[in-house]
Order: structure tokens, then sequence, then C-alpha cells
């Protein structure tokens, strides 16, 4: 017996993914990967793309005598696969060829299809496949056994069951099988293949298990083998937190509970078939979704080891060609039995009801095309049967639209804003399941598409990727390695780099010439008056320098950061800096007042509790613009969450209190908040500063705060400062007399910083692999804190091709301690230098020394290429 420590694997692939020999040599390169890596394959197929179709259409045309011509193209497309893999399909098939004609002429003669022969015909579509998948297997020196799925799965239904179902909708018992193990074993062979979509009934005769019903075969096969995981290879990487092609900002669901990925695929996503899921649940087998177009993927994972990611909506899904029946009563209000006889009709037209609401006169319910033959023949008879004993209606075609996640109830508050988008829609039901996994709304079929555009960009337009939401198929399918994504300065500068990492690791390097030229694009601004950079973002004092030689002022949120600037620029002007404390102590706005730099309020209390520190001051008042935006929800600082600002609804309070403690109001500012990319942004807030300080009178100045946000992602689109710049000249030319400032941190500095770490360690554990590397959080927390996306590539190996997908992680005592998740790297070895990239803000400056591990030290990268410390 081969040596498998590892134990089964099975493998599914459907029908594009055996449908070309070069997608064969990617099964076979999986096969083999697996087999070194320990595990017995046993692989699931399906029929070659479109021959499910034709063995239908076969029959169909078999009634009338028409069926040759199909019959011919069927084969082709056999014989022109085997060609291209090297196999004699011809002599291969024979055998399933003339049972296939047999079969339609038989059709031919008696001019009807049962459903025993149509399980009998379509099943051969899987038969012919697999014939030539283990011919070309064999002929590639894999010890391979091909099996017929009929003699090993058996169905489960009773000769009760209406035929069809019994034939052409069968279940299967998936109960551990230690006979059937044994008889693998005792052929002697490694590798496995065999059909899905097919078995046996108790008669011995063939049934299929419904259309997708491959995916169910290789679960039944898994749970059977109880084998170690379950594969699904398919044309898409995963499940996603939208359909893809309605929503392409949708991103990879990158791990799931059984019951969550239950429920996306039961409400819409056709990516896996819903019963696939409980035969791998009831075992506890992780499930993999795969990609056979992009198999360097990690894809979905579902299985018991997802960290619970608390309350939230994963994905949103629909379902069209719904229909509705709405029955009105007005007697039915506490009638014993009404709702029994109603569905007792559902019942004997063998219709099975999906969403259900009742109220005193009216109970709705929705049925779902996928369980029910919705022919207008049976929808009059449903009808005729149902208004016997109320009145019923039929609403279709209807859409049902699911906000699909775990304890979703708990979060409705948080959905408020997000149900705006119903605003115009005829919500003709509202269910939300027991089960607290999902939110229905059954809307026209024609408005879904908007609808989950909507849905998606309220809950994930802002969202970045972490441990949970992967990359978006818009980056996954036009990669961002792609040609169009710009030169990073850290690949042109990579040799420096390496040598310097060799013994500086790890290390912060902050590019010199990037700084400058961040610098200049924001000088460039020629409708803002004055820049100052918010200090707090990265205080290093080379990096002060860079900027302060580009005339930039500087905003400091303590007196900490006051002190820094001035000990640094003795000689600057006490007017270049801008102090905009947040919940200071009194003593800080009289230092500040008497280093005399101008001072921002953000709240009422200091002008009530203590007005004589302000009498005969000049103020500028930072106002809570009513509406945060930003990359994650602890930097939008706006709003009641946001502990930001004066509400506009206080400010005539605020004026009293100024003018009672003989203050000026001089400048309103605002920020919103960070990391953000829609360029009007700034210009709205001066204009609704504009607004709310005409009441004042003494407003000179409109700082539109910062938050000027950069390209995270390699490829991704960065913000557009013309259009920023634009914009706020629109502003101006309505305000001519107010001066325009602004204070950006991140912008000038978060790409012309790297964080330069080695590889210590590597780990594989169950499902996931880890690269350790030399420094963590104490570092950088901002994946940590924000679940911020940070690209990180093997510097060492730059070139080399994606190989494996891991947990990018650091050395700290803490489950958290994470840089970058399910990260696509090279064969990587102790040593390797990995950089994280856009670690320039927000990165040294948020750093500790946690555990009493030194974070990063800080290194400037100059013009001349040499690298030294940054001080
Ligand atoms: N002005 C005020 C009043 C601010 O509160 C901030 C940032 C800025 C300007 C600069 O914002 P920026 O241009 O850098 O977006 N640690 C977070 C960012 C927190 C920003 C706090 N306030 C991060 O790593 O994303």
């Amino acid at each position: 017996m081969p040596e498998a420590s590892k134990g089964w694997l099975v493998l599914k692939y459907g029908g594009t993914s055996v449908s070309t020999r070069a997608r064969w040599e990617t099964i076979e390169a999986v096969v083999r990967s697996r087999m070194a890596e320990g595990f017995r394959p046993f692989v699931v197929c399906s029929a070659l793309s479109g021959v499910s179709n034709a063995l239908e259409t076969l029959l169909a045309d078999a009634i009338e005598g028409k069926h040759e011509p199909t019959l011919q193209k069927i084969q082709q497309q056999h014989r022109e696969l085997g060609a291209a893999m090297g196999v004699d399909a011809a002599a291969l098939l024979s055998e399933p060829f003339s049972e296939l004609e047999r079969m339609a002429t038989g059709a031919h003669l008696i001019r009807e299809v049962s459903p025993k022969l149509k399980a009998r015909v379509m099943a051969l579509g899987e038969i012919m496949s697999t014939l030539l998948g283990a011919a070309f297997f064999e002929r590639r020196g894999l010890s391979v056994a091909w099996a017929d799925a009929r003699r090993m799965l058996r169905a489960t239904d009773d000769a009760s069951a209406h035929e069809a179902r019994q034939y052409l909708s069968a279940n299967c018992d998936f109960a551990p099988d230690a006979a059937l193990e044994a008889a693998l074993d005792a052929t002697g062979k490694q590798v496995f293949l065999t059909q899905g979509f097919i078995a046996s009934n108790g008669a011995g005769e063939t049934v299929l298990l419904g259309r997708g019903g491959s995916d169910t075969s290789a679960a039944y096969f898994a749970a059977k083998l109880g084998a170690a995981r379950l594969e699904i290879w398919t044309d898409v990487p995963g499940m996603f937190t939208a359909n893809p092609r309605q929503a392409p900002s949708a991103r990879l669901l990158q791990q799931l509970g059984y019951d969550e990925a239950q429920e996306i695929a039961t409400t819409g996503a056709k990516v896996l078939h819903p019963r696939c899921i409980e035969p791998a649940h009831r075992y506890g087998i992780p499930l993999h979704i795969r990609s056979t177009e992009a198999p360097e993927l990690q894809g979905t994972v579902i299985s018991n080891d997802t960290p619970d990611f608390g309350a939230q909506v994963k994905a949103i899904s629909a379902r069209t060609g719904i229909t509705l029946i709405t029955m009105d009563a007005v007697g039915m209000w506490q009638q014993v039995g009404f709702l029994a006889d109603v569905f007792a009709i559902f019942k004997r037209n063998g219709i099975s009801v999906d969403l259900i609401t009742t109220s005193e006169t009216n109970v709705t319910v929705s049925l779902d095309p996928m369980a029910n033959a919705l022919d207008p023949e049976t929808m009059a008879v449903l009808l005729r049967d149902l208004n016997g004993y109320c009145t019923a209606r039929e609403v279709a075609p209807c859409a049902a639209v699911s906000l699909v996640g775990r304890r979703i109830r708990s979060i409705l508050d948080e959905l408020g804003p997000v149900f705006e988008v119903f605003n115009d829609q005829n919500v003709y039901m509202l269910s939300q399941a027991a089960s607290d996994l999902n939110l229905t709304f059954v809307v026209d079929e024609e408005q879904a598409q908007r609808l989950v555009r909507s849905l998606h960009a309220q809950l994930f337009g802002e969202r970045g990727a972490d441990a949970l939401f992967g990359p978006t198929w818009k980056e996954l399918s036009a990669p961002p390695e792609a040609a169009d994504a710009p030169e990073r300065w850290w690949q042109r500068r990579r040799a420096p780099l390496l040598a310097f990492a060799a013994h500086a690791s790890p290390a912060y390097v902050y590019d010199e010439a990037t700084i400058t030229e961040a610098a200049r694009t924001l000088k460039g601004f020629t409708a803002v008056d004055r820049m100052f950079y918010s200090v707090k973002a990265n205080p290093n004092p080379a990096v002060l320098r860079l900027l302060r030689g580009q005339g930039i002022g500087f905003e400091c949120v303590s007196p900490g950061e006051i002190a820094h600037v001035q000990a640094l620029f003795p000689e600057m002007d006490p007017g270049d800096i801008l102090f905009t404390p947040n919940f200071a102590p009194r003593r800080e706005y009289a230092e500040a007042y008497a280093a005399g730099v101008h001072v921002t309020l953000d709240n009422l209390y200091p002008l009530e509790a203590w007005p004589e520190a302000f009498a005969g001051r000049d103020l500028m008042v930072r106002v809570d613009p009513g509406r945060g935006r930003g990359h994650h929800k602890y930097v939008r600082t706006a709003g009641a969450q946001s502990k930001f600002g004066v509400s506009p609804g206080e400010l005539p309070h605020l004026k009293e209190a100024a003018e009672a403690a003989g203050a000026r109001i001089v400048g309103f500012h605002a920020h919103v908040g960070s990391g953000i990319k829609l360029a009007e942004t700034w210009a709205e807030t001066a204009m609704r500063l504009a607004e709310l300080a005409e009441p004042f009178g003494t407003v000179r100045v409109i700082d539109v705060g910062g938050g000027l946000g950069v390209a995270e992602r390699p490829g991704a689109p960065a913000l557009d400062t013309a259009a920023v710049d634009q914009s706020l000249h629109a502003f101006k030319a309505a305000h001519p007399e107010v001066a325009l400032w602004m204070e950006p941190g991140r912008f000038p500095v978060a790409t012309a910083g790297v964080l330069l770490a080695r590889v210590t360690q590597l780990k594989q554990k169950g499902e996931v692999r880890y690269v350790g590397v030399d420094t963590g959080m104490n570092s950088l927390i901002r994946p940590a804190l924000y679940g911020a996306f940070h690209e990180i590539v093997n510097l060492t190996r730059l070139d080399a091709p994606g190989a494996i997908t891991a947990e990018i992680v650091g050395p700290i005592c803490e489950t958290g301690d994470v840089l970058g998740h399910g990260r696509l790297l090279p064969e990587t070895h102790e040593g390797d230098v990995l950089l994280i990239g856009t670690a320039g803000a927000y990165g040294r400056a948020m750093s500790s020394h946690y555990n009493l591990r030194p974070p990063a030290a800080e290194y400037l990268l100059r013009t001349d290429g040499t690298i030294t410390e940054a001080v």
C-alpha cells in the first residue's frame, strides 16, 4: 500500500475544468502535489462542458428521430479532447457511444423518455469524461483506478417517492464506509477517478443526484471515506460578498462556517450546490473552493476552524425567478386550521414553499423555481384550489435579495442607513430567518441587480481586505502585478534595500525622493492657501525636514508635537503651527496661546468651563459635519459615534459662549476621516463649513482637514489630486473671501515608507500556513487594529512565481499579531527579506515596545542611493 499518512483527499472538478488538455494537466499537477504532501487523492469529475445539455437535447430530438446530429456532436467533442490528450477516445468510449445510440433509438421507437431512461443517458456524460481522464492519467504514469460511482453510492429514496425525484434528484447514504475503503485499497492503486452526479438505487438502476449534483457526490465520497479535506475545483476562486458579475467590487470570502456557506449557497450563490455542505458539515471535513484558472489562490475555506468575526453581513445574494402567492382572507384571523388547509393545497400540487409572512388578513408565500416546476398549468391549478379558501393572487417575476451573516438581528441598528436603498422600491415581503443568518427582501425581479449593487456599495464599499474579506473580483481578474500597476520606488531600489536589510532588519526605510515629490504635489494645490502636515502620521525629524523644505507648516495634536517641531525649526513662525487637540486639559490651551500657535477647539465645554482662558483670543472651531468617511470605522471622525467636533445644532450655543468669553471665532475646521479617495470630499466639507460659519460673521479661514487617501494595493486607483484641487477651486470661486487650509498626514509619507523584515520561521498548521518575520504589531499595528491592507512581497525572490498562500505573522504574543492574511508568496525560506509596503504613515508613529521588543528603527534612503539613519 502506498504511504499516505494524511488520509483521503477528495477533489471535485466541474465541466469547464475537465474540457481541455491544459485543464487535465492542472488536475494532474494538483493530484501529484497532494500525493507529495501525503494525501490519497480521490477525484470526482463532471461531464465535459456542454455535454449534459447536449444529452438532454439528444433525448428531446430522439423522440422525433432527429437525434443523429447531436449524437455526432457529442462523440466528436470527446474524440477531439481524446486526441488532444493523446488517448484513443474511439476505442475507450466505444461502449458508451453505442449505448447512447441504442438508447436514443429506443426513445425514438417508444416516443417517450422516462425518468429512468433519462438517468441512464445523462450518466454517460460523466462515464465518458472520466474514462478519458483515467486513460490520460495512466499515460502520464500515475497509478490510477477508474471507479464506477454507481457501485459506490446508493440512493436512499424509498420507492414511494415521485418517480422523477427518485431517478433524477436522488439522495444517498453517506455514513463512513469501511467496505468502500477496503475495496479501494484492494486495487493497489494510488489515485482514484470517478463520476459526479450519478449513483444507483436498490435495484441497481442508474439514478442522478440533480443538477449540480457533482458537488454533492464529492461530499458524499468525502464523508464515506472520512476525508481529511474536500476540494471543489471550479472556474471561480470561491464565494464572494456578492455575485461578482453584478458587483465587480465583491470580495472573496476567505473563511466561512458551514452554516454561513450553506446560507449563501441557498440564497443564490451558484458556486457550490447547497446540498453538498451537509455531508462535509456532519463529519467536520474542511471544504475548500479553488479555481482551476488560478490554482495558486487559496479560495474559500469552509470549516469549523473559522474565527468568530462577530455579527456582520458577509454576503448579499439574490435569487431570481421567484413567484409570490399572496392570499387574502378576511375571516382568517384566529381561525383554527386556515393555514393547515391552504398548505395542504400546496402539498397536493407538489409545490414546496420557501418564505412565509402572515398578518391578520393575509398570508404570502414565495416559491423558488429551483425547488418547483412553476409551469403555467401547475400555477393555474394551484390558484384555482386556493381560491376555494381565500383570494389568492400570483406576483411574478420577483427576486429574493438576502443579506447573509451570523447574528444579523443584533446589528439591525447599524444597518439603518443601508435600508435607504429600499426607498423607491416595492418590497413585497421581508423575512428574517429563524436561524438569524439572513434577512431577505422580495422585490420586483427587474430591481434585483440594481439593489444588489447599491447594497453592496453601502455595506462593503469602503471596506479593505482582512482575514475574512479577501481581494475583490476586479483585483483577481486583473492581477495587481499586471503591467498597468505603476512601478513602486522600492522595485528600482531593490539591491540597496536587500544589502541593507541583511544587517539592519527590521527597519523602516523612507524614500526621500517620494516624500519630496508628494510634498510638491500638495504645494501644487493652487486652491489651497496653506498646507499643514499632520505630524502624527510620521514625526520622524528627517521626514519633517523634507516637508518643511517645501514650505509646509505643521498640524499638532499635543504639546509634545508642538515642542518637537519647534525644537527642530526654532526659527519657524508659530503661525505655521496649528494646535488641534481633543479632550485636552485646560493648561494645554494656555500653553498653546503662549507659544503663539493657532488653536482649534472641538467642544463647547472649555468655553463654558474656562471662559477666561479664551478671553481676547482668536479661535478655530472644529465642527462635526455629520457624516464621516474613511477606510475604517475607527478613522471616520464624524457622526454621533465619533468623539470629535461640535455638532451643527450646538453652534448657536457656541457662538453665545464665545461672545460671553470675549473670544473671536476666526476659523471653521472639519476633518471627516482618513484614507479617503473620493475627490469631491473636501470641497463638500468646505461648502458645508462656509454655510455653518455664515451666522458668525468673523470666519476668515476654512480648514478642510486631512484624510487624503493613497493606493494601498498595487494597481489600485490613487486619489485624483488634480480633481481635489479643481473642486476646491469651485469652492474658492464661491467664497473668495475665505482662506482655505488643509492638513494631510498620510498623503505625503505613506507610500514613501516600507518596513523590511526577515523571515524567522515557517509553519503549517491544519489548513493554514504561516510565515514568521522578525517584527510584527510592535512595529506596524494597522493590520491588527483596522484590518488595514499593506502589500507584502518577498524582496529576496521578487521575480519568483507565487507558490504559497500564507499568514504573515510577527513574534508578538497576540493572536492578532498579523501583518497580512492569506498572502501569495513565492516559496519562502528563513532569512528572506519581506517588504511591507505603504508603511510610511501611522507605522512607526503608532508602534510600541510591547513584549519589550523594540519596534523597527527608521532610515532614510537618500536620492544618491545611500541609506542612513533617519534623524
Ligand atoms: N487633521 C486632523 C484633525 C486629524 O485628526 C487627522 C488624522 C489628520 C488631519 C490627518 O489625516 P490623514 O491625512 O493622515 O488621513 N491611524 C490611522 C489614521 C488616523 C487619523 C487620525 N487623524 C491610520 O493608520 O489609518
